[in-house]
C-alpha cells in the first residue's frame, strides 16, 4: 500500500532522511522503532503529506504523494487517520467536538449522523457518555483514547501513531497497544505506529522497522527485529547507549 523509495530530507545543513526506502504492505501494523530525535516524526510527516522530500518518493497507492499539491493531496489525506505525537487534542472543545472535528472539515455530514458516527467512534474506544467533557477534565489515558477515536471516526484506510502512548504509566501502554490492535482487527486499516515502547510494542507488530542515521537499517517481524544480529538494533533494543559503532 505504501512504498517510500530513497526519501532525502535536510533542515538546513542537518541531514534527517538519507536514501530511506520501505514498504508497508495493506492491513499490516508496521511498527518504526529508532533513537529520540532520529527523524520518526519527520518520516511521518512525509507520509502524510505535511513535509515534502528533497528528493525520492512515496507511492500510495500507486500514486506519488509527493507530487501532489491543494486539492489532490486533500483527496488523499481523507483517506488517512492520524494520532499525532502528544496527542493534540483541541483543549477549548468538547470531546465531542475533537472527535467531531475531522467530519465536519473533511465530508459534509448531517447533524443526527454526525452525533452518532462520533458516539459510535467513542464508545469504540471505550469513552462512552464522555462527548460533553473537556480535554482537561479527564486523564491522560481517556485523552489518548479520544484522539484515536478522532482518528478512527472517518473509517481511514490508513492510521499513523506518533508516539501514542507517551507519557502514560506501563499499564496504560498496553492497554493502548491492545485497544489499537483490536481496533485493527475489526477494521483492517492499515498502520504505521512511531513507538518508544520496547519491547511491548513488538507484540502488536507485524512489522518492525529501524530508522538510524536517516535510512531504515533493518526490517522484519518482530522476532527477527529481536534476534537481529546488527549491533546498532541489539544496542538499540536493549537500550544501551549508541556509541555510533
Ligand atoms: N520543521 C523542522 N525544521 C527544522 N528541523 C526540524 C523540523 N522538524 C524536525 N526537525 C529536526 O529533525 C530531526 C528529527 O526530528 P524528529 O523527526 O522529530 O525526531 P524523532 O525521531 O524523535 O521523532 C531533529 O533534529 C529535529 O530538530
Ligand atoms: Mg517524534
Amino acid at each position: 500500500m505504501i512504498k517510500v523509495e530513497g526519501l532525502t530530507k535536510s533542515f538546513g545543513p542537518q541531514k534527517v532522511l538519507r536514501e530511506l526506502s520501505l514498504d508497508v504492505a495493506t492491513g499490516t501494523i508496521t511498527i518504526v522503532i529508532g533513537r529520540s530525535g532520529g527523524g520518526k516524526s519527520v518520516f511521518l510527516k512525509h507520509l502524510i503529506g505535511l513535509f515534502r522530500p528533497d528528493a525520492g518518493r512515496i507511492m500510495v497507492d500507486g500514486v506519488d504523494i509527493s507530487r501532489l499539491r491543494g486539492r489532490d493531496l486533500d483527496e488523499i489525506r481523507r483517506t488517512y487517520g492520524v494520532v499525532f505525537q502528544g496527542g493534540a487534542l483541541f483543549d477549548s472543545m468538547s470531546c465531542f467536538d475533537n472527535v467531531a472535528f475531522p467530519l465536519r472539515e473533511k465530508v459534509r455530514t448531517p447533524p443526527d449522523e454526525l452525533a452518532k458516527r462520533v458516539e459510535a467512534a467513542l464508545a469504540q474506544v471505550g469513552l462512552e457518555g464522555v462527548g460533553a467533557k473537556y480535554p482537561a477534565e479527564i486523564s491522560g489515558g481517556m485523552r489518548k483514547r479520544v484522539a484515536i477515536a478522532r482518528a478512527l471516526v472517518t473509517e481511514p484506510q490508513i492510521v499513523f501513531f506518533d508516539e501514542p502512548t507517551t507519557g502514560l504509566d506501563p499499564v496504560l501502554v498496553n492497554t493502548i497497544h491492545h485497544l489499537i490492535l483490536d481496533l485493527h482487527r475489526r477494521f483492517r486499516f492499515t498502520a504505521v505506529v512511531v513507538s518508544h515502547e520496547i519491547p511491548e510494542i513488538f507484540e502488536i507488530a507485524d512489522t518492525v522497522a529501524m530508522l538510524h542515521e536517516g535510512r531504515i537499517v533493518e526490517v522484519g517481524p518482530p522476532a527477527a527485529i529481536q534476534g537481529s544480529t546488527n549491533p546498532v538494533v541489539q544496542k538499540f533494543i536493549k537500550g544501551e547507549p549508541d556509541t555510533g559503532s
